[in-house]
């Protein structure tokens, strides 16, 4: 793929830090966020960090002259969170937290590339949801609203922008090895998953970089999953 630039949200950790390393390594302009930019754990000359608190509208709105300078092409949201518990013991803050994060934080970061890529008409927004949102999981019910909602969110924008030129999709991972699942993962729901293991950082990359590119035009509105068959329609 051409050189891009690419605005990818939680890149300090997980996930998106394997997005971040990927896009480097193949000569890509990066623009990151994590709570605290100081302890970003490495540096590159393609790379910048920011600090941005997804769940805040007005951390959120002092980015914006950041994103204008940069004019991405590419936008991942990637930063969440969970709070998980089972739907009786789950507060009304938890609850709130992980919708303003993970949900509202999509809105509001979306928004901030949004005008630019219609002017420019090209754009790939990718979003990071879960096959949580699909499936459902105990104890998730704050975390599965949010991602489901993630998905609907990719369907209505993409119909919007589709005619500039501006594809949106949702990646829906399964259960991938980073410290948000560490307490979770165990051998009794890895016997539950076809290809006999978790999944890792590096399984989630690939599909990303395609929805970035070219190679993705035709494809938008969708959801794809990525979690080693543990969800089949
Ligand atoms: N791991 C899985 O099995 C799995 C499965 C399905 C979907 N996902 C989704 O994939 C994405 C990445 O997950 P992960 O497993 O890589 O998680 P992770 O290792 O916990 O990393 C989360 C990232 O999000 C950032 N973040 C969290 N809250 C934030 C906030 N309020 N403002 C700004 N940044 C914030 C963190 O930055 P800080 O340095 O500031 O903490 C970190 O970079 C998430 O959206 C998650 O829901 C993960």
């Amino acid at each position: 793929m051409e050189n891009k630039k690419i605005l990818i949200t939680g890149g300090s950790r997980g996930i998106g830090k394997a997005i971040v390393e990927s896009f480097l390594n193949e000569g890509h302009e990066v623009l990151t966020t994590c709570r605290d930019s100081s302890k970003f754990p490495f540096d590159n000359k393609l790379l910048t960090v920011h600090s941005l608190d997804i769940s805040s509208k007005d951390s959120i709105d002092s980015f914006q002259s950041a994103v204008d300078a940069f004019e991405p092409d590419v936008l991942i949201n990637n930063a969440g969170i969970t709070k998980d518990n089972l739907f009786l013991r789950m507060s009304d803050e938890d609850w709130m937290d992980v919708i303003t994060t993970n949900l509202t934080g999509t809105f509001r970061v979306t928004k901030l590339v949004a005008k630019g890529m219609l002017k420019r008409r090209w754009g790939r927004i990718i979003n990071i949801s879960s096959i949580s949102g699909i499936m459902g999981n105990p104890g998730q019910t704050n975390y599965s609203a949010s991602k489901a909602g993630m998905d609907g969110f990719t369907r209505s924008l993409a119909k919007e922008l589709g005619s500039r030129n501006i594809t949106v999709n949702a990646v829906a991972p399964g259960f991938i090895a980073t410290e948000m699942t560490e307490d979770i993962l165990n051998d009794e729901l890895i016997k539950k998953i076809p290809l006999g293991r978790a999944g890792n950082v590096e399984d989630i990359v690939p599909l990303v970089n395609f929805l970035s590119s070219e190679h993705s035009n035709y494809i938008t509105g969708q959801t794809l999953v990525v979690d080693g068959g543990l969800f089949m329609k």
